[in-house]
């Protein structure tokens, strides 16, 4: 499906990918680990064109992607929808435009401008953040969700465009666990139910570990590590963080953990004292 070869790409001096080279062969739910500024960002980047590549390839079903100019450029870019860390919504736009916002490169200028949609891309919208559990905040503001609520509004408004591969760059690394926990949850069921690929860099082994069928290991541009999570040892953890005795599971990980009620209140009363 997806085949990236000896993708490499090179700010000045600096190699920010060298040479990575990954197979796909059915829609998986991949996770990218690394420490910060491994690549983990630059290659989702050249994945779906947003940065241009030095050298190397990617190529999907039988396109090649890098090779993709204007118009070509734009539809695959709508084909591998994008989720960011920090969103990346209209705050003061309400929901259900924020949503339909996914579908702006098929629309007329003139549309766009006066703000119509169709009707069905409206019926569609609601129908994509009822399944994310969230339809009920159609009408506020995106500024008043939170923000587990606000990504969910962003996958909503990627799953418009009806997208092949799903990107996301740290989905969850502004979120708290619980929210965290849901958005991830979100993500793995439209890779389930709806064949879609999943591509997510992950600032936490665990979450990688329990989400993913598959985990890339970044180091320094380079990929240390491919295969699926069970294959992930403290060791070969170690060795993709390049770190040293120091380094435990912990520090990367923010164990998610469905905090009962009570807990979080004891833990929040804690807090104050
Ligand atoms: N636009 C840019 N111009 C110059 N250098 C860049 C640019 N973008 C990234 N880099 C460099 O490329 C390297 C890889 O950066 P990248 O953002 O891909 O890392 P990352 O793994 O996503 O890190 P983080 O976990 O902090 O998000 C870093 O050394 C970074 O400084
Ligand atoms: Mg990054």
């Amino acid at each position: 499906m997806l085949r990236i070869e000896k993708l490499t790409k090179t700010f000045g001096q600096n190699t920010a990918v060298d040479a990575a080279s990954v197979t796909v062969d059915k829609p998986q739910m991949i996770g990218i680990i690394g420490r910060s500024g491994a690549g983990k960002s630059t290659l989702l980047r050249m994945l779906n064109r947003l940065t241009d590549h030095t050298s190397g390839a990617i190529h999907f079903e039988g396109q090649e992607i890098t090779a993709l100019k204007g118009a070509a450029k734009r539809e695959w870019q709508s084909q591998c929808a994008m989720i960011f860390q920090q969103f990346n919504l209209v705050p003061r736009m309400d929901v259900v435009s924020n949503v339909l916002h996914g579908t702006l490169n098929r629309r007329s200028t003139l549309a766009t401008l006066f703000n119509l949609y169709p009707t069905e891309d409206i019926h569609r919208a609601i129908d994509i953040l009822d399944r994310l559990g969230i339809a009920e905040h159609a009408p506020k503001r995106a500024e008043a969700l939170s923000g587990g609520q606000q990504q969910r509004v962003a996958i909503a408004r990627a799953l418009m465009q009806d997208p092949r591969i799903i990107l996301a760059d740290e989905p969850i690394a502004s979120l708290d666990p619980m929210n965290a926990q849901v958005v991830m949850q979100a993500l793995r069921r439209i890779h389930e139910e709806d064949g879609r690929m999943v591509i997510a860099n992950l600032h936490t082994l665990d979450t990688a570990r329990r989400y993913c069928d598959r985990v890339i290991g970044m180091r320094a541009g380079r990929i240390v590590f491919d295969a699926d999570p069970s294959k992930l040892t403290t060791s070969m953890a170690r060795e993709i963080y390049g770190a040293g005795a120091e380094f435990s599971e912990s520090a990367t990980s923010t164990e998610i953990e469905t905090l009962d009620a009570t807990e979080k209140a004891k833990m929040e009363a804690e807090a104050y004292v």
